[in-house]
């Protein structure tokens, strides 16, 4: 049963003998022998991967130049074709400096770099010995790399890493500015004219008639420059007229509407989505993310859902010509609460 019939053990004799505790022994097979490459051997080689290696980091440099040009040159207008000719090189801008540091670090590695296999016994480092014998690991590697020798190399290294961070900066900018006191001012003032939402037509009181909902802006807002659309977001009001006698305004807020016309920041107080529905016969105004409900008649007090406080007033009156204007920006901040609140 142990020995196939021409006497060699059969595997369950190796598991038997395995398991009386023998020692099965092996023959270490080695590192295969080191195969010189071109540029190990030939000087014009290794210059030539020198130069390669060069040229891709000097790739990586032009690719951040070009994310550059795309994010301060291309002037964004209106059209989306602006908005996707500066997309695309921003995108191949970034490409090109990642792969150009990727594939030249790759390439230097393969064709100039040491190739020697090397393995060594893992151990804990403790003594000061181990940590000398690790600085010098380290200084090896250096010497290694040969970038103290190849000076070509080494400077475009450093122009195409010094370089590769400052794309992730500008886009950071792009964030927007910081949560917080950005909220506490929007374009509104003292006798700014509210118009229509995006015609800018002026708004007179007598056009408002009971039951109606405007979207208002706040007058001079679309002649801003594309840097300073963000300032629309914040300015969006809702305008409605209800009878004057279904207001029941708090002390100090007698005068912010007008015959029975209010205003309400636009931006829900929950996370910001735009109040868009408004329910003529409730005077309930709705949120569609959340379904926040805010009521016109107790100062847009939240009745419903996960807003924690009621749509910011904007205190409004009429000119001398008849055109609704603001008293004043808003008293509070608009848009959701979580971060600013004391
Ligand atoms: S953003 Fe309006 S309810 Fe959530």
């Amino acid at each position: 049963m142990g020995d196939h019939s021409d006497g060699t053990p059969t595997t369950s004799d190796a598991v038997a003998k395995a398991g009386h505790g023998e020692v099965e022994k092996f023959q270490d097979p080695g590192l295969p022998p080191h195969r010189l490459r071109l540029a190990d051997t030939d000087p014009r080689a290794a210059k030539r991967a020198e130069r390669q290696v060069a040229i891709l980091f000097a790739i990586s440099i032009v690719g951040t130049l070009v994310f550059f040009f795309a994010y301060f040159g291309i002037r964004l207008d209106s059209t989306i074709g602006t908005l996707r000719l500066q997309n695309l090189f921003l995108g191949l801008g970034t490409a090109f400096a990642m792969l150009g540091i990727g594939v030249a670090i790759v390439h230097w590695a393969k064709t100039l770099m040491p190739d020697h296999e090397v393995s060594e016994e893992r151990h804990v480092v403790r003594t000061e010995d181990d940590r000398q014998v690790a600085v010098k690991i380290v200084d090896d590697i250096i010497e290694e790399t040969g970038i103290k020798r190849r000076p070509l190399i080494r400077n475009t290294l450093i122009g195409a890493l010094a370089l590769t961070p400052f794309p992730a900066i500008v886009l950071f900018r792009d964030l927007g500015p910081l949560p917080g006191n950005s909220l506490r001012h929007t374009m509104w003032d003292k006798g700014v004219r509210l118009v229509r939402d995006p015609t800018g037509t002026p708004i007179k009181a007598t056009d408002v008639t009971n039951g109606s909902a405007f979207h208002v802006i706040p007058d001079g807002l679309n002649e801003l420059t594309e840097g300073k659309l963000n300032e629309k977001a914040k300015s969006v009001v809702l305008l409605m007229r209800l009878n004057p006698d279904e207001l029941h305004p708090s002390q100090g807020r007698e005068d912010w509407a007008y015959n029975g016309i209010v205003a309400y920041s636009k931006i829900c107080t929950h996370v910001g989505c735009p109040v868009a529905l408004y329910e003529q016969q409730t005077h309930h105004l709705l949120c569609p993310c959340h379904q926040s409900t805010f009521d016109l008649t107790q100062e847009c007090k939240v009745i419903f859902g996960p807003a924690n406080r009621p749509l910011p007033q904007l205190p409004i009156t009429v000119d001398n010509e008849g055109y609704l204007v603001a008293q004043s920006d808003f008293h509070e901040p608009v848009g959701p609460s979580f971060w600013e609140r004391g």
